[in-house]
């Protein structure tokens, strides 16, 4: 069964890129003794944070490839990753260590014996699974996440299994790259990626971080009417110049359920993407159309959210778990963003050594689309 999903994945990235097996197993150039890496650390008080350190380059096992990583994209899930960790009892785990973030680019320096799939110098991204094919996710795929349950990409030099990366789209930058592994995957299986967009159908994307604004960029490309909501006026002006038909200040519209069903002739979205949780549900809920898909894809106001069944029973709705997806998902969306022509919105890029202040942008919330570190 593992020979024939290998099969698949070596099918997969053929087609997907044009990888082919190569002799080569290592870079021309010789390869440094150690690396910087970001890993979580416990301060004198217990709690964990972020700590740059140098670590001995890992050897290559038959099955994975060394990254030369280029750029690293922020989520919101760092915070809350820390967050827990620091809230959690559990000491049975101590994740001290542990390489952080999800999200690379870059480019392949060595690759273990049995590798087909790629060769030394392809360009490529990490995906946030390291061993998600295809199918439904399961319990053993989704520990695979990588920096939340294992070893992530933040740091020169990362290892990772051959299943655990994909083939850079064509023409875009290490920076851009690196924003598509989770976000972008998150956005496309929220909205068009998952089919849940009819054509000229209509949007509701919460905010204009990372994963709201690839839900922005995505469902527009693809013809939707796509309406935002943000706590700023300005960053709704700049929303609507990337493709929004009508954005909505949360803040001074608190009600603004009631305004996306005056916006759309009281129809409602056909997929509302949710990443408040607990915050915006009642508002999401008031403005998912009859028929309609409530994508759940996150929870910065609390992940304790009620869904009122009588309310997706009324409106015979449903709602929907997003957690990244598979590669093959991954797949199908660089295809869309290479046939599109589309490029990721790169707020702010920072060198790794000032991740503490990429860290406290990214907690304060001022930026659209993503944040990215060079390496
Ligand atoms: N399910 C998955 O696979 C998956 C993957 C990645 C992340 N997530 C989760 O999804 C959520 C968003 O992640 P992200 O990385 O996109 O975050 P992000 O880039 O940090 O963006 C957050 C943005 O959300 C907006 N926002 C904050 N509170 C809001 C609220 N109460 N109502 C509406 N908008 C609000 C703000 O936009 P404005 O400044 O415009 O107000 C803020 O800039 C997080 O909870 C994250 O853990 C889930």
């Amino acid at each position: 069964m593992y020979t024939c999903v290998r099969a698949i994945v070596a099918c997969l990235a053929v087609s997907g890129g044009g990888w082919l097996g190569t002799p080569a197993r290592a870079a021309n150039t010789p390869l440094p003794p150690t690396t910087r890496q970001v890993v979580l650390a416990k301060d004198g008080a217990g709690h964990y944070a972020w700590s740059l350190v140098q670590a001995p380059l890992p050897r290559v096992g038959d099955h994975q490839v060394l990254l030369h990583v280029h750029a690293v994209a922020l989520q919101h899930g760092e915070l809350e990753l820390l967050e827990s960790l620091n809230k959690s009892t559990d000491t049975e785990r101590d994740r001290s260590g542990q390489i952080v973030c999800s999200d690379a680019a870059g480019e392949v320096a060595a690759i273990g014996r049995q590798v087909t799939s790629t060769h030394v110098g392809a360009r490529v991204t990490s995906l946030y699974f390291a061993d998600y094919l295809e199918g439904p996710l399961t319990p053993a795929k989704q520990a695979q996440g990588h920096g939340y349950g294992i070893n992530g990409v933040l740091g020169d030099y990362v290892l990772l299994e051959d299943t655990g990366i994909a083939p850079m789209p064509g023409g875009m930058s290490y920076e851009e790259a690196a924003t598509l592994p989770t976000a972008a995957l998150t956005a496309w299986m929220a909205t068009v990626g998952s089919n849940l967009v009819p054509r000229g159908g209509t949007v509701l994307v919460e905010g204009t971080g990372g994963i709201s604004w690839f839900a922005l960029q995505i469902s527009s490309a693809y013809g939707a009417r796509v309406i935002v909501t943000s706590s700023s006026d300005e960053k709704l002006e700049r929303a609507r110049s990337y493709g929004a038909h009508d954005g909505i200040n949360y803040k001074s519209v608190p009600a603004w359920g009631e305004r996306v069903l005056e916006l759309t002739d009281g129809r409602g979205a056909d997929v509302v993407v949710d990443i408040g949780g607990k915050s915006t549900m009642p508002q999401s809920l008031k403005s998912l159309a009859y028929g309609g898909t409530l994508s759940l894809v996150g929870g910065l106001g609390g992940y304790g959210a009620d869904i009122p069944a009588i309310e997706l029973i009324r409106k015979a709705a449903r709602a929907q778990g997003i957690y990244a997806g598979s590669r093959a998902d991954y797949l199908r969306m660089t295809k869309f963003f290479e046939a599109l022509h589309l490029h990721p919105l790169v707020d702010h890029t920072y060198p790794l050594e000032d991740y503490p202040t990429a860290l406290k942008d990214l907690a304060a919330g001022n930026f659209m689309g993503k944040l990215v570190i060079r390496l």
